[in-house]
């Protein structure tokens, strides 16, 4: 925008100007074109170069019409000229000032605009995951056996000889000791006994009836030990729920209607179940617990023909071990076997998990490979 236009480069005598109304109309001029220029300034750059065009020290407009028409005006126009420019100074000051206060405001808000938080951005989704599947098969059965009375406790799975041996009626060179070989810890010479990693939850019948006094109802879930080689269905660590029973008149009727009970809430009413005579140095009688095979709804054939792989044809498959409490275990817990009878049951979970779900190889609970434990949210 050239100032000559307006004739800022010469004195008022030069531009013809004698007149106080004349003087009006120049200022008048000028003001227009500071407003027309006000206009166009949007940024703080744009800003700059108006203030220093209208307020530059060496050479703003207003330097250029102090020096070349108030400076140089004939003493009759001196007074007019003085007011007039003291007039549009007051204007071009406040005006620049706004539009600085402005252009500020609107970078800041801007700005916060940029770092504003969305709130209705969806967040970063963590997984929260959920409990493994033996996890909730120990919650099921849990909640069944409190329904009818039975409260859960737990013991150390780094046991000694005596609670998982010998208080179980197992003697040192037992042969049943060979189905249960486990892992030893190495200890410092001069320990005074060895320690193993418990092969059963059976040592807890021992440490419950050695803390407590008859009626006992519990059952024990926890992590078992041995070394059996992995296959579909052996693993070295797997996980079992004890159950334990004691009271002056427990009879085998007692037993065998708790565990049919908790079988048809486990599995369903559809499921059929039988006793095997079976054999366990710290129970008397002793049994072993099937369940009709729910693959093959015990027919012993699979759907396409032929022998159903899960139970071999049998229509059977074994659940667990069980009977009624061996008199010679109380007198390790100091019960008079005379007064008290029980029954004692130990379930491999893993197994009840594989059957109950569909789970055809027990490795996949020790894998942790989400795609399978998704399944089971
Ligand atoms: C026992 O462990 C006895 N303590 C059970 C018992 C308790 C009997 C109370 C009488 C009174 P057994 O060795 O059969 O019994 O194991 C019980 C269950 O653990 C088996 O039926 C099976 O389901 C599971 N099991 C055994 N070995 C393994 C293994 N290597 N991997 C996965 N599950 C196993």
């Amino acid at each position: 925008m050239p100032t000559s236009d307006i004739g800022l480069n010469k004195t008022l005598a030069g531009l013809g100007v004698t007149e106080p109304a004349q003087v009006t109309a120049r200022f008048a001029d000028v003001r227009a074109q500071f407003d027309r220029h006000f206009e166009t300034v949007h940024d703080e750059s744009e800003w700059k170069i108006f203030r220093d065009r209208w307020l530059g020290r060496k050479s703003g407009v207003l330097t250029l019409i102090t020096d070349n028409w108030l400076k140089p005006a004939t003493p009759e126009l001196k007074r007019v000229v003085g007011q007039e420019l003291n007039t549009l100074r007051a204007h071009v000051e406040t005006i620049i000032e706004e539009r600085r206060a402005a252009i500020e405001a609107g970078g800041e808000s801007a700005a916060m605009a940029r770092e504003r938080v969305d709130l209705s951005l969806p967040g970063v989704i963590r997984p929260v995951g959920s409990p493994h599947l033996i996890r909730q098969v120990f919650q099921e059965i849990e909640d069944i056996f409190f329904s009818i009375g039975f409260s859960v406790v737990e013991g150390p799975e780094i046991e000694t000889p005596y609670y998982n041996f010998e208080a179980l009626n197992i003697p040192e060179f037992h042969p049943v000791r060979d189905d249960m070989d486990t892992f030893y810890l190495d200890l410092p010479k001069g320990a005074p006994e060895p320690l193993l990693l418990r092969t059963h939850t059976s040592p807890m019948q021992i440490r419950t009836m050695e803390k407590r006094q008859p009626p006992v109802r519990v059952i024990v879930p926890g992590k078992v030990y041995r070394r059996d080689n992995p296959d579909a269905t052996h693993s070295f660590i797997f996980h079992q729920v004890e159950g334990l029973a004691v009271d002056t008149d427990i009879t085998f009727c007692d037993f065998t209607g708790t565990i049919e009970y908790f079988v048809k809430q486990f599995f369903g009413p559809g499921v059929k179940t039988r006793f095997r005579p079976s054999y366990f140095p710290f129970t008397e009688p002793s049994v072993e617990f099937d369940v009709s095979c729910i693959f093959c709804g015990g027919s012993g054939t699979a759907a396409g023909g032929g022998n159903c792989s899960k139970c071999k044809g049998a229509g059977w498959i074994e659940l667990f071990g069980a009977g009624m409490v061996d008199p010679a275990v109380y007198g390790f817990v100091k019960y008079d076997a005379k007064k008290v009878s029980g029954f004692a049951f130990g379930m491999g979970i893993d197994r009840l998990a594989m059957l109950k779900y569909g789970i055809d190889d027990i490795q996949v609970f020790f894998q942790n490979d989400v795609r399978f434990l998704r399944q089971f949210p």
